[in-house]
């Protein structure tokens, strides 16, 4: 069954934004995809074989191209940029994805001036701030997929640890996706029940050196597949139509992502992901969550941490091409 009337342009046709065109067909969650890459020979190419899957997905219409046929997109993926070094971080590549962010999104505003932006390019908390900027769309029509990525590992990390069964988790990771991420144990539930109290019922421990242990492999993850020399598609794409099965209403979840912050806990002028509910056009709500006061001090940290780099960006924004 096709989900009638959704026009999506996906930017980018490596790894992730072929995945995420996949997963969107198999769901019918699009009437029509547009492919759109640096050398459009790639995205011709993706685009053909995803559309030869036709009789046994959806009938969707994917095809390549450039941005004039991306017109009147809903919404707008950018999965494209450049990869950080396997011993880097994820700012090493800041300047060139800002370049190829002046040269994207202008075409972009010009033939989709509606359309919810929805930014994967690493680092996506910076990446989301200078979409902002160079869009000039109000600030709810851009979405960096943020921690929703490192809450999917999260879950999948204390199931396996635990023994238990990961959709059934209830945890949020929020801030930057990076290394001052906050994790907030105090809200994280099993079925229901506080995390702390179902594992002790069950003779499990969760201590303090579990929590930093569960943590830091939650942080490493997307680098441990870095090291592998792949970089991660499945899960960033699974996060990246989570966020469209809610902005298009096919599902009503309280999401961690990337959003502009004007003042929730007192932090304003950042992207950094908080859980969040949204709708056709955007970020319709930031959801302000009960934190304790470890939590608070973690997420004013990953806010300062964020602000410092966007001044980097906004050096970088003011040079010219
Ligand atoms: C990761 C990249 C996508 O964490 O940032 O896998």
């Amino acid at each position: 069954m096709i989900r009638e009337g959704n026009k999506i342009t996906i930017i980018g046709a490596g790894t992730i934004g072929s995945t995420v065109a996949y997963t969107l067909m198999l769901k019918g969650l699009a009437r029509e995809i547009i492919l759109i890459n640096r050398t459009e020979g790639r995205a011709r190419v993706k685009a053909l074989d995803l559309a030869h899957c036709r009789t046994c997905t959806t009938e969707t219409d994917i095809r390549s191209g450039d941005f004039e046929d991306s017109f009147n997109s809903d919404i707008v993926i950018i999965a494209g940029g450049a990869l950080p070094r396997k011993d880097g971080t994820r700012m090493d590549v800041l300047e060139n994805n800002i370049n190829m962010y002046k040269d994207i999104i202008p075409k972009l505003v010009k033939y989709s001036p509606e359309s919810v932006i929805i930014v994967v390019t690493n680092p996506v908390d910076i990446m989301a701030y200078v979409a902002y900027k160079l869009s000039g769309f109000p600030h709810s029509r851009i979405i960096g997929s943020g921690t929703l990525l490192d809450t999917l590992r999260f879950k999948y990390i204390l199931s396996e640890r635990f023994g238990i069964e990961a959709s059934k988790i209830q945890a949020e990771i929020i801030g930057e996706h990076g290394d001052s991420m906050v994790p907030v144990w105090s809200r994280t539930r099993y079925l229901g029940t506080d995390l702390q109290q179902y594992l002790s019922t069950r003779k499990l421990i969760l201590d303090y050196k579990g929590r930093e242990e569960i943590l830091e492999e939650t942080k490493r993850a997307g680098w441990n597949i870095r090291l592998g020399n792949e970089h991660s598609c499945y899960a960033i794409s699974s996060s990246i139509v989570k966020i469209i099965e809610n902005i298009l209403s096919f599902a009503e979840d309280m999401l961690p992502i990337s959003t502009l912050l004007t003042g929730e806990y007192d932090i304003k002028k950042v992207f950094l992901s908080l859980p969040s509910f949204l709708h056709k056009k955007g970020v319709s709500e930031i959801g302000i969550i009960n934190l304790d006061n470890e939590e608070l001090k973690q997420l004013a940290q990953s806010a300062k941490v964020l602000t410092e780099y966007i001044r980097e960006a906004d050096s970088l924004l003011m040079h010219k091409l």
